[in-house]
């Protein structure tokens, strides 16, 4: 079985973008259209009011991004608008330690709420979003582009 020596995050840098995109296109939007392509992905890593993290790992040495996630900073409420982990990766704990990263940055920033849509058919994620406190408050029939429902989730943040 491969060994996972080190897994280390950082946030993404511009030269990044083109791989976050391939996993965004392979791991997120598969079946939808790809949305989130380099040049968006870049205006993302340039924002001053989002933070795209990702996951260095070595992997029986390779080292590669090995997983990402992105979150908005709002004015009160945060959105946690991308994450993927590389398949031969999940249920190693990444996700989560990149999500609690960002929980983390948001209640710096003041932001409480963090909210997020889901594709109704990933039951995977869902599952995960549950297991870190989320839940799901709203269905949204047609939300990509007709073509599939979404769950809106959210979770307060405890302040202390
Ligand atoms: C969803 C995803 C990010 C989870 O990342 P991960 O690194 O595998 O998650 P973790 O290892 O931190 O899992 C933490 C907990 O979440 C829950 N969980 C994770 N994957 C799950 C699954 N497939 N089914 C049910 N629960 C799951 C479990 O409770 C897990 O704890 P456990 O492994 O001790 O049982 C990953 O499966 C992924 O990249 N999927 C494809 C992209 C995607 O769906 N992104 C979300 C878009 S909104």
């Amino acid at each position: 079985m491969a060994e996972l020596t080190t897994c280390e995050l950082k946030l993404a840098r511009p030269r990044d973008a083109g791989c976050l995109a391939q996993m965004s296109r392979d791991y997120i939007e598969h079946g939808l259209g790809w949305r989130w392509r380099a040049p968006q992905i870049l205006a993302k890593i340039a924002a001053e009011e989002t933070v795209v993290l990702i996951a260095e790992v070595e992997l029986s040495g390779e080292r590669f991004i090995g997983a990402f996630a992105a979150m908005d900073f709002g004015l009160e409420k945060a959105i946690l608008s991308l994450l993927a982990v590389h398949p031969n990766l999940r249920r190693c704990g990444i996700g989560g330690r990149l999500v609690r990263w960002l929980h983390k940055s948001a209640r710096v920033a003041g932001c409480f709420d963090v909210e997020l849509q889901v594709r109704a058919r990933n039951a995977a994620a869902r599952g995960f979003y549950r297991s870190l406190g989320y839940r799901e408050v709203d269905h949204l029939p047609g939300y990509y582009s007709g073509k599939e429902a979404a769950y809106q989730m959210t979770i307060q943040l405890a302040k202390s």
